[in-house]
């Protein structure tokens, strides 16, 4: 898309973070905009800021992982806008801890946002953009973390992984059908959000596999100075809206190119993979 403004676009997990940042930095290019967000008041606050700036947006209360809420949304934003171009499909939440001892809750919830709330973007949104036969772009926020496995982060990886996968099927299909869509991924490294509390969202009556995100005041002080230590949110923006305008696939920032080579080095050479870890309390790279 080289024309943003005037065009409708649709950002999920608008509320906080990354997906605010990119709220306000489309905003800023004249973008009419729908803020669909599972926190209700956070997602009002965050319109309020936006109209306050002069764009014009509505909220949509939605979960993405379920589809007919992601359906109604798209239904919103057309009675709202009459068109939608540009759809980021940006909700995600993290749990950290160790694979084996993550609950199916933890699995399954994780996969309900990152995964299927992608998919249920993609399929709510995407006819809606081939019908109108307008330029338009798909954004999907994956992750550094698409590209390798890290430890004490397998749900949420490994739902990164298939994010930039269904992202990469999605870029071949709408050139093989001759469609004017565009398509980025979006691959942050760490970035300082509130994303280590992403259990405030997590369905009532769910079985974390621990408590200790919310209940063990160490561990919180530690994942809030270790997700402060990333970049500000308005780079990862700067950088997605530079993709759309230049119809470029990945969205990179920073240092990442390191962590990437690491990972396809041992992809390449067939050596054992890198030890990657993440996030606080954890031990020591390596075997001990
Ligand atoms: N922060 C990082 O270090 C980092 C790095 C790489 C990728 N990402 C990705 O960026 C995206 C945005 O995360 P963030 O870091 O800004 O975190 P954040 O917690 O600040 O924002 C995430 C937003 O998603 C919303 N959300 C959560 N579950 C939802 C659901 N079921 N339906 C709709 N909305 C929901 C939250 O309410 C919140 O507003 C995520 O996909 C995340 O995985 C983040």
């Amino acid at each position: 898309m080289r024309e943003l403004n005037g065009k409708a676009g649709v950002i999920t997990g608008g509320a906080s973070g990354i997906g605010l940042a990119m709220a306000e930095r489309f905003g800023r290019e004249g973008m009419r905009l729908v803020i669909a967000d599972i926190e209700a008041e956070a997602t009002d606050r965050a319109v309020a800021g936006l109209r306050a700036k002069g764009v014009e947006a509505v909220g949509v209360r939605t979960d993405v992982g379920r589809y007919a809420e992601v359906e109604a949304l798209a239904r919103a934003a057309l009675d709202a806008f009459g068109r939608v171009h540009l759809v980021v499909n940006n909700a995600g939440v993290s749990i950290t801890g160790p694979t084996w001892k993550m609950s199916l809750d933890d699995w399954r919830w994780v996969f309900d946002v990152n995964l299927w709330g992608v998919v249920h973007g993609i399929k709510a949104f995407v006819p809606i953009l081939i019908a109108q036969g307008e330029p338009g772009h798909v954004v999907n926020m994956a992750s550094l973390a698409s590209f390798g496995g890290t430890g004490e982060h397998g749900p949420y990886s490994s739902s990164k992984a298939a994010c930039l996968s269904i992202s990469q099927s999605l870029y071949s299909e709408l050139i093989a059908a001759n469609t004017r869509i565009g398509v980025s991924v979006v691959c942050p490294g760490l970035v300082s959000t509130n994303i280590h509390r992403s259990w405030r969202n997590r369905p009532a009556g769910d079985r974390p596999w621990s408590d200790r995100e919310w209940n063990d005041p160490q561990h919180q002080a530690n994942s809030d100075a270790f997700q402060g230590s990333g970049v500000g949110p308005d780079e990862i923006a700067d950088a997605t809206l530079d993709a759309v305008l230049a119809d470029r696939f990945y969205v990179f920032h920073g240092d990442s190119r390191e962590v990437r080579e690491r990972f396809a080095h041992s992809v390449l050479s067939g050596e054992n993979p890198p030890v990657h870890t993440w996030g606080p309390d954890l031990r020591p790279a390596g075997r001990t």
